[in-house]
């Protein structure tokens, strides 16, 4: 760990900031000068994102597993945490699904420590990353009143819908915290021309890293699923530029509500696109030719997912700007 104590400072915490939103939002905070700390286990992503951030000298990175409650209480004993914006967690549905006990311990055990530790030190602002699959298998446009933990359909989402639950419990009682959570969609793209891009160290499940894994390596992209009722016959998603979503962040971070304590937002496009309209505007952009198969649908997969993300642009005046061109765009790097 390192030695630099400036209790005098105060610091965004940032647990699973070494992946790929978590180092998204580090490059547009230390970009504004921001003190930030990551707190990664590196367990899921590489430091290769890392390596890229901008203004590393206001960056201390502290390789501990938020799971590790001794190990984080001596972060916030030594650090003056204002805000956290809490990611650490597995994000995998369909690994969730093979290893369920797996997930819940992880996403679960990392979140109570931190907001343990998040009332004992006082911390003034918290930001929970959790997901459209809270909404489970319901129609869109999903919008942030609709029911919750109804018909989810791995143990992914219900592990977020956990972790919601137990925030809203504590908000209850600890009025003097500002808590958001942020309700994601589906986020792709690169920041800042390929700076940061998606770069998981297992083998990658979404889509974007699935394309460029296997255009790298000249094998097939299956498509799952081709009998859903949507224009093509492939499942839909709300697709939201990684620069956008960061952007949320910064406008949840600058965000005060003065008579709750607790807001939701969604953070999406409130359009969806089919898996093959990704993969023929991917081809487009990046003027390439994909080699695609279809193949069974996946378990726990859903037909057409995607949000209304009004109450984001009323509330926080946040609104997903870029487009599928956009987010599809990997020409600086293939
Ligand atoms: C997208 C579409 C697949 C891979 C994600 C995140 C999860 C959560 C919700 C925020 C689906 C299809 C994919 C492949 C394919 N986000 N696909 N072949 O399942 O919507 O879940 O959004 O919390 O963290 O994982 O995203 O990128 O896996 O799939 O055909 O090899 O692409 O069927 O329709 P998904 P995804």
């Amino acid at each position: 760990m390192s030695d630099f104590n400036k209790l005098d400072n105060e610091y965004i915490l940032l647990t699973g900031g070494a992946g790929y939103i978590g180092s998204a939002i580090s490059f547009f905070l230390l970009n504004n000068k921001k003190k930030i700390i990551i707190v990664d286990n590196l367990s899921k992503s590489n430091n290769v994102n890392l390596e890229k951030l901008p203004n590393k000298d206001n960056l201390i990175f502290i390789n501990v597993d938020c799971c590790d409650y001794n190990q984080m209480n001596k972060i916030f004993e030594q650090y003056k945490i204002f805000t956290i914006i809490h990611l650490a967690g597995y994000k995998a549905v369909s690994e969730s699904i093979e290893y369920p006990i797996i997930y819940y311990e992880n996403n679960i055990v990392s979140s109570i420590n931190i907001i343990k530790l998040a009332s004992i030190y006082k911390v003034k602002k918290f930001i929970f990353s959790s997901s459209c699959t809270v909404y489970g298998n319901q129609l869109s446009p999903l919008v942030e009143e609709t029911y919750t933990g109804f018909g989810i359909t791995n143990p992914y989402g219900m592990s977020k819908y956990m972790i919601e639950t137990m925030i809203k419990d504590f908000a209850l009682v600890n009025r003097s915290i500002q808590i958001i959570i942020l309700r994601y969609f589906n986020p792709v793209g690169s920041v800042n021309k390929g700076q940061i891009i998606e770069n998981p160290k297992d083998i990658p499940n979404n889509l974007i890293p699935v394309v460029l894994r296997n255009y790298i390596n000249k094998t097939p992209i299956f498509i799952f699923g081709k009998d859903y009722n949507t224009i093509d016959g492939t499942p839909a998603r709300d697709y939201i530029h990684i620069e956008d979503l960061a952007l949320g962040h910064i406008k949840a971070i600058d965000y005060e509500n003065n008579y709750n304590n607790l807001s939701i937002f969604n953070l999406g496009t409130g359009k969806s696109y089919t898996v093959l309209e990704v993969l023929k505007t991917f081809e487009k952009v990046n003027n390439v030719s994909l080699n695609y198969k279809f193949v069974d649908r996946r378990p726990g997969d859903l037909e057409n997912v995607y949000c209304d993300p009004q109450k984001s642009y009323n509330v926080l005046g946040w609104k997903a700007s870029r487009g599928l061109e956009e987010m599809c765009d990997f020409t600086y790097l293939i």
